[in-house]
């Protein structure tokens, strides 16, 4: 017998879809704090005046091309010690979602999603916190899809990597789906997504050069741990990088 799925429809239930904004997140954070939005309200922009990028750069997309998207999530008592999850799923459920269009991506740690070594997604999470716990996440995305020139930024797009357009609503629902698979992973096994997401690191198990503030070694990323930290083998000892602290070498 088949066993059905039950998969709670909350990402995307919502949607407000905009021309021209701002930041996505910043959009969120503004219905969160007017408390005018349900959990798993997505929004959608063609184009931001200030799309917010990781370490504080901007992040550039051509105006109506690309999946400029902010989930806001309320989790069910998910502690802050468990933010890395957010990102590990989030990443997971992206991976999957190019793997619907026959992609294979990857996870440059941690958090940007690679495919041929070329930047596809990049991912800014920005939680609020009361207490121990996170009270609303905002989850931003930024998915290439039909953009084909990206200048000096080694980038590419779903557009690129087929050699043909894909509507950005068939890429949106298709994320959805994925979160929504994930949508009760406060109740899954936490070392499951950790594993999931290890498993998809780019360069894992491969010798490659990096950097860190005593300078260049070669070395072999062989996970992540439950902090979130960067485990890279060098020679016989096994060393722990946290943000910032690592750099990766094109090969
Ligand atoms: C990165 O630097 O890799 C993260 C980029 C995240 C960009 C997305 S686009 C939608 C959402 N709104 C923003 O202002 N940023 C995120």
């Amino acid at each position: 017998m088949k066993q059905s799925i039950l998969v709670m429809n909350v990402f995307g239930k919502e949607v407000i879809h905009l021309s021209i904004v701002d930041s996505t997140n910043n959009f969120a954070a503004t219905l969160v704090s007017d408390k005018l939005c349900q959990n798993g309200t997505a929004i959608l922009a063609d184009s931001q005046s200030n799309g917010k990028g990781q370490r504080g750069n901007l992040w550039h997309s051509e105006p109506g091309k690309n999946l400029l998207l902010s989930f806001i999530y309320k989790p069910d008592n998910l502690s802050v010690l468990r933010q890395n999850e957010l990102t590990w799923i989030t990443s997971v459920c992206l991976i999957k979602t190019l793997g619907k269009f026959n992609i294979k991506g990857q996870i440059k740690w941690p958090n940007d999603i690679f495919v041929k070594g070329k930047k596809i997604a990049g991912i800014l999470i920005e939680n609020q916190i009361i207490g121990e716990f996170i009270s609303t996440s905002i989850i931003g995305i930024g998915l290439n899809v039909n953009q084909e020139n990206f200048g000096v930024f080694n980038a590419t797009s779903i557009r690129n990597e087929l050699n043909q357009e894909l509507s950005k609503e068939l890429v949106f629902n298709a994320f959805c789906e994925q979160m929504n698979l994930f949508f009760e992973w406060n109740k899954i096994e936490p070392d499951s997504v950790r594993k999931s997401y290890e498993s998809l690191l780019f360069q894992k198990n491969e010798t490659c050069l990096y950097e860190d503030q005593h300078g260049q070694f070669e070395g072999i990323i062989v996970g992540v741990k439950s902090n979130g930290f960067l485990m890279v083998r060098v020679e016989n000892e096994m060393r722990e990088y946290g943000i910032k602290e690592i750099r990766y070498f094109s090969k």
